[in-house]
């Protein structure tokens, strides 16, 4: 899919999910388009890869346990103990890239990298994968919890820490609610402090 300015690429993504999503989760998706165009800008990210990103993410989201494992088997990826007990948290992701490449031909791979990490994160996200990532933590539909506040005021000046405070509260709520942790999820988070202390440490030496 070429994203040049004559292309209704919006249009027809939007109604393909208009058509498949709970109005609910249509919003969220709108929501989440818009606000990863503003984090592109924001930190230098390609905002159209951002959008078309952000309104394909959720394409798999509402599909039921069964689906998700059949799918991601028939279309070879990985499933292990994690995605059989978690399907929806572990797969929707990766395979809303599948839905992305097969039916709208998207073969960016920043595109597809960042549809396909961004509900557990993973080590050595670019810019693009960070973006998508918060974007769907923070869209305006997400509510105004006092965790999300953190999360936006972070989100205006630091990428790294945003998605770091955006995983702390998933964390915080896996563990209370007895939820396992994704090992993806826990790299990245570690992958995510590294960066901040290296760069703390920089900028001490600078
Ligand atoms: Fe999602
Ligand atoms: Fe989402």
């Amino acid at each position: 899919m070429a994203l040049t300015a004559d292309t209704d690429w919006r249009l027809s993504i939007g109604d393909w999910m208009r058509e498949r999503l709970s109005p609910h989760r249509y919003q969220h998706v709108l929501g989440v388009a818009a606000t990863a165009r503003e984090l592109a800008v924001r930190y230098g990210a390609d905002p159209d890869k951002a959008e078309l990103a952000g309104l394909l993410h959720d394409a798999a989201r509402e599909w039921r346990p069964p689906q998700l494992l059949a799918s991601a088997r028939e279309w070879g990826l990985h499933v292990g103990y994690l995605e059989e007990l978690a399907p929806m948290p572990s797969l929707h992701a990766p395979l809303g890239a599948e839905v992305a490449r097969r039916e709208f031909g998207v073969e960016d791979p920043e595109v597809l990298s960042a549809i396909a990490h961004h509900t557990l994160g993973a080590e050595d996200m670019t810019v693009l994968d960070k973006v998508l990532f918060l974007a769907d933590g923070i869209e305006p539909g997400r509510g105004d919890a006092d965790h999300l506040r953190d999360v936006r005021q972070a989100s205006r000046t630091d990428l790294d820490r945003a998605c770091r405070l955006s995983l702390d509260h998933t964390f915080t709520y896996l563990l209370r609610s007895g939820q396992v942790l994704h090992p993806r999820s826990v790299q990245a988070r570690n992958w995510l402090i590294c960066q901040e202390k290296a760069r703390t440490t920089q900028a001490k030496d600078d």
